[in-house]
């Protein structure tokens, strides 16, 4: 049985669902198929990486389709809007300093200030993400490490059932990723060449883009993402409950309880929805001067819960 379902106006009104209901839909992009979920459910959000089977949280793009998203989510200049104007819907993703501090939104953006956003030029990306009335966050739809799709039927031998419904809209016609430029220091970094030429983009600015010497796989490098993670408060990891102290504040996970649990199920999942938002809450508290957390299993999305928690505690 495949789940491939041709574009219709009945069978976007299913995806919408879907994606409201905190499920994951493939989608077609003028760039390659994105695998959706709503930006607000951690949940969903989390399935992403664990269905991709993506070894850490690498933050992810949130998709818009009309400019006041934009600004909810963003801060936004001049230089922001008038790129936006010019360039959107197409392919091309702004990294910008987070607005929307929504606690929801924290695994979107894996825990950083900044966020990326981007319009696609894909009328049935468009659609489903109005019909949705939320962004969509949207990796491109493969598993972690394979080609990024660009047909329906890419994205079912990668993904499969892993996700809810893959909407068919033919082939993409940019077939690369969207061209990912950093608005937010006064000089324009582009991060990830695609989609939409640097020429272009410096032509319309009368300015130039420079180019990123770091990972284009990576947000920032390594070193940066330390300093990203690191709550206020100093953070020990794998302490069982005997061996927390009075004065830590414990995340627990499974049976080994806390003054939270990522899940009390042990659901890894659930966890990693969690994760991000507990980190603040934990830090936000007056009552304990230090953070303990409960050992995490080093599996499935484990593997990503551990290498935060470890640079969070690394740290201080
Ligand atoms: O064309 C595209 O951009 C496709 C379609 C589906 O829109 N999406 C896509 O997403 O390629 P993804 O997740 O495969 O690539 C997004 C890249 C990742 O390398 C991620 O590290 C980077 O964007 N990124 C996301 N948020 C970031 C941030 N706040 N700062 C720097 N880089 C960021
Ligand atoms: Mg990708």
């Amino acid at each position: 049985m495949t789940n491939i379902f041709t574009y219709s106006n009945q069978t976007l009104q299913q995806a919408a669902r879907i994606i409201k209901d905190g499920g994951l839909v493939a989608f077609p992009t003028e760039t390659v198929y994105g695998l959706g979920a709503n930006v607000y459910n951690p949940t969903a959000v989390a399935n992403i990486f664990a269905s991709k089977g993506r070894p850490t949280f690498n933050p992810l793009i949130s998709h818009i389709a009309e400019f006041d998203m934009l600004s909810e989510l963003a801060q936004t200049d001049s230089r922001v809007t008038s790129l936006a104007q010019k360039f959107w819907p197409g392919p091309l993703t702004f990294v910008l300093n987070r607005k929307d501090m929504n606690p929801a939104l924290d695994l979107v953006c894996a825990g950083l200030k900044t966020m990326t956003v981007r319009m696609p030029a894909h009328p049935i990306a468009l659609d489903l993400i109005k019909q949705s009335g939320v962004p969509i966050a949207a990796p491109s739809a493969n598993r972690s490490q394979s080609i990024s799709p660009t047909t329906a039927r890419h994205v079912f031998e990668s993904l499969g059932s892993k996700v809810d419904m893959i909407l068919d809209g033919g082939s993409c016609k940019v077939g690369v990723e969207s061209t990912i430029i950093d608005l937010t220091t006064p000089q324009i970094v582009m991060l990830r060449a695609g989609g939409l030429a640097k020429e272009e983009i410096e032509e319309f600015l009368g300015e130039k883009v420079l180019l990123s010497h770091g990972n284009p796989d990576l947000p920032s490098s390594p070193g940066q993402m330390l300093k990203h993670y690191a709550p206020r408060l100093p953070m020990r990891i794998n302490i069982c409950p005997e061996d927390k102290e009075d004065n830590e504040f414990y995340i627990g996970f499974g049976i080994m309880d806390g003054n939270l649990n990522l899940s009390k199920s042990g659901n890894l999942l659930e966890a990693a929805a969690n994760l991000f938002a507990f980190m603040h809450l934990a830090e936000e508290q007056n009552e304990y001067p230090a953070i303990a957390m409960a050992p995490i299993p080093e599996t499935g999305l484990g593997l990503a819960i551990n290498d935060r928690i470890r640079r969070a505690s690394y740290n201080k």
